[in-house]
């Protein structure tokens, strides 16, 4: 059986006291959770370590949205995985759509960052996802599997034990539109079918799976229900409370 995970990216949103102030609400609203799922946030650089502070005691999960492929050095405006493991940090979205579209983040480039957090004991939130324009063409499983085969280029069955990927179709990221559960699971599948080609049956078995794009609590439940959807990756919806927590209950 697979663990259930809701994460929440909260990309370029909330300065310290407001993070403060979700954080708190998201505390007393979780105590509750079904025990079977594992409730992760991505709060900015700049929360952090007050987000590590404030959720000791409790079971949410943090990771960072990015981090540097290398350990240090000159490469201003950059944050390293040691870094973030010296503020608590135990996950790391990387290739995330808007890395790699507005910033430019390549295959390869994402790639060395998910070996590099690996090596430091960072569990990589691997993003994946087709555009509009490549839906259309017809070639999303093409791109798909491209992204899968470079981005864990070199990276264990072992390791990928560590690791979660995140389906997210990028015409469905902050648009509203989110893909029909039947949609989704059936690149899921895929995924899960490419992990078995890749590695071993046990290991596409054993993959944690999310699907981010537009999760509401209003969809959440049909998209869980599929059987290869483990959890959603939240943008908008994880930026309250009340909603991310309709998520997590879903
Ligand atoms: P969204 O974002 O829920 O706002 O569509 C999802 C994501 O970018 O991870």
């Amino acid at each position: 059986m697979r663990k259930r995970i809701i994460a929440g990216n909260w990309k370029m949103n909330k300065n310290l006291s407001e993070s403060i102030g979700l954080i708190s609400e998201l505390k007393s609203k979780v105590a509750s959770k079904p025990e079977n799922v594992d409730v992760l946030i991505f709060p900015p650089y700049t929360s952090l370590e007050t987000a590590s502070a404030l959720t000791k005691d409790s079971s949410i999960k943090l990771g960072a949205q990015n981090m540097h492929q290398a350990d240090g050095g000159a490469f201003t405006g950059e944050i390293s995985a040691g870094m973030l493991k010296s503020v608590g940090c135990e996950f790391v979205i990387l290739g995330h759509s808007e890395r790699r579209h507005i910033f430019g983040e390549s295959d390869e480039l994402i790639n060395e960052k998910i070996k590099k957090a690996l090596e430091e004991d960072l569990k990589p939130v691997f993003c994946i996802g087709e555009t509009l324009e490549q839906r259309e063409a017809g070639i999303t499983n093409d791109v798909i599997r491209s992204q899968v085969e470079k981005g864990l280029n070199g990276v264990t069955e072992n390791q990928l034990n560590e690791v979660i990927i995140a389906y997210e179709p990028v015409w469905a990221i902050g648009t509203g539109k989110t893909a029909s559960p039947e949609q989704a699971e059936e690149v899921h599948k895929f995924i899960r079918e490419l992990i078995e080609t890749k590695y071993s049956s046990p290991a596409a078995e054993k993959v944690i799976i999310l699907y981010g794009g537009s999760v509401k609590p209003e969809n959440a439940a049909t998209l869980l229900a599929e059987k290869d959807i483990d959890g959603a990756l939240v943008g908008g919806a994880c930026l309250k409370a009340d909603s991310f927590a309709g998520i997590i209950n879903a």
